[in-house]
């Protein structure tokens, strides 16, 4: 056996007189008189094919294998259809059935099984209608987003995933090491971890998973121009938030040779094709969103590609939320972190679309950000959607040996592990800007998914790592 080369996407355009063939996975099976129906999905695309055997073409054993989750291929020819709402069908001559899935013990049996259930047999259920279209969205967003970098001159970098420097500086890393390999898991490995020599270990110093490809990526943009990354990252946080990972995927590009605002232009036009190229791309996907996972979901796409993200600073936003007289849960106060509540009103109550905040109070920002001058903000950007929040994060880069150098002292930081960062500001230094895209955060505003968890393959999230 090949791999498959055609789907049952394909088997759509057929014209009637056809020999077919369908390779597929079981969704339901009807018996009438004379006739059963038969629907199987290969995860091409939306729709199932529905699979015709009139009654003595396949003997009666063999279709009482073919239950819902079993795995099959079916011979047949294409003919014209005698039912309405479509113009061919798919008439079977004989089956193979190569796994069968026990009517008794398969868990994807019932229609309308909660998403927290289907969580728990994540490994299955791809083959539903709801999780096959997210991940071919998730597929398909993928590929728009290279193509909207590559068509433009980036250039793809891979940045490394296990790194020596906090980029975030929010504390939140994953430890990597080989040293409790040597002292085994039992009851004494907690003391042997607080003894740990980092010498000892296998990079010779503390090492982590990576919250961010970015300081790397500045590396490369300092020599490259315009690069972007799209890769794995990780945080130990432990919010157990319907928008939060421990392990999730963001595509940071950074612009050597451009300003704040060239970066907010960049960000604005990337989510507007992204979001166009799913429009034309995944149609249909998006249509089953739109009728049972989020209502507006078309409208208010459509409504994004065609107007402009508002702008504002930070400043002005708190102005804002504190006179809107909404009785927030947390208190906003200049210099206070907002709060998806406080995101969630700017963009759904106050603007009605995404919105663009700049220049943030520096000291909730981190250390790389390039200072303005009234000594207490930063030119950061974090650009706001609807039902989601913050869904990126960037900035304009400090630049100034000097001033960043005594930014990291500052915040406590360690100046010799940014020696390399700092010598990008030595040697042939540039106005610089990037962001961060998170992915998942992406998925779940183009598909209205309600939780992080349902639109990545398998969450990490504190406490869960099956599958
Ligand atoms: O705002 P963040 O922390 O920015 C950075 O990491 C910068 N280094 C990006 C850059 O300038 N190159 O994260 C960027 C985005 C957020 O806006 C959010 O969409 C997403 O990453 N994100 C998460 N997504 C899922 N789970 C989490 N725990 C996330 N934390 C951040
Ligand atoms: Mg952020």
């Amino acid at each position: 056996m090949d791999y498959r080369r055609t789907y049952i996407r394909d088997l759509f355009d057929l014209p009637p007189g056809n020999p077919a063939t369908a390779y597929g996975w079981v969704k339901t099976r009807r018996d009438s008189k004379g006739v059963s129906f038969v629907q199987i999905a290969d995860g091409s695309c939306f729709k199932d094919l529905q699979v015709v055997i009139e009654a003595g073409t396949i003997p009666e054993e063999t279709l009482k294998r073919i239950t819902t989750g079993a795995s099959v291929r079916f011979d047949g020819d294409i003919v014209e259809s005698p039912g309405e709402g479509q113009e061919t069908e798919f008439k079977a001559h004989s089956v193979e059935v190569y796994g069968e899935a026990d009517p008794a013990h398969y868990p994807l049996q019932k229609k309308g099984a909660s998403f927290e259930f289907l969580r728990e047999i994540a490994h299955l259920r791809a083959r539903g209608n709801t999780f096959g279209a997210v991940f071919r969205v998730r597929s398909r967003c993928a590929y728009a987003i290279h193509k909207f970098f590559i068509d433009r001159g980036f250039h793809n970098i891979h940045t490394p995933i296990i790194t020596a420097s906090d980029c975030e500086g929010a504390g939140a890393m994953f430890a990597v090491t080989t040293l409790l390999d040597a002292q085994g898991h039992g009851p004494e490995a907690k003391a042997a971890l607080r003894a740990m020599e980092f010498s000892e270990d296998f990079f010779g110093k503390p090492a982590y998973l990576t919250v961010s490809g970015q300081l790397d990526a500045e590396t490369l943009a300092l020599g490259m121009t315009n690069v972007y990354t799209f890769g794995p990252t990780f945080r130990a946080e432990n919010s157990g938030t319907s928008r939060h990972l421990a392990e999730f995927w963001m595509i940071e590009p950074e612009m050597a040779f451009c300003s704040l605002e060239g970066n907010m232009n960049l960000a604005e036009e990337f989510l507007k094709e992204v979001i166009q190229d799913l429009l034309d791309n995944c149609s249909a996907d998006l249509e089953f969103f739109n009728q049972r996972i989020e209502p507006d979901l078309l409208s208010t796409l459509h409504h994004v590609v065609n107007s402009g993200f508002e702008r504002m600073t930070y400043t002005e936003a708190v102005d804002r939320l504190a006179k809107s007289g909404e009785p927030f849960e947390f208190p906003v106060f200049w210099g206070s972190d907002l709060q998806s509540e406080h995101e969630r009103w700017l963009t759904e109550i106050d603007v009605g679309r995404p919105v663009i905040l700049t220049d943030y109070p520096k000291d909730i920002k981190a250390f790389y950000m390039r200072q303005n001058e009234d000594g207490k903000t930063v030119r950061a950007m974090d650009v706001l959607a609807p039902r989601i929040g913050e869904i990126i994060g960037g900035s304009q880069r400090e630049e100034r040996y000097d001033v960043l150098e005594k930014r990291i002292v500052e915040m406590g930081l360690p100046l010799e592990a940014y020696w390399w960062y700092l010598d990008l500001r030595r040697f042939g230094s540039v106005p610089h800007s990037g962001f961060g895209l998170g992915f998942e955060r992406m998925l779940m505003y183009v598909t209205g998914m309600k939780n992080i968890r349902d639109v990545i393959p398998f969450h990490r999230t504190p406490g869960s790592a099956e599958f």
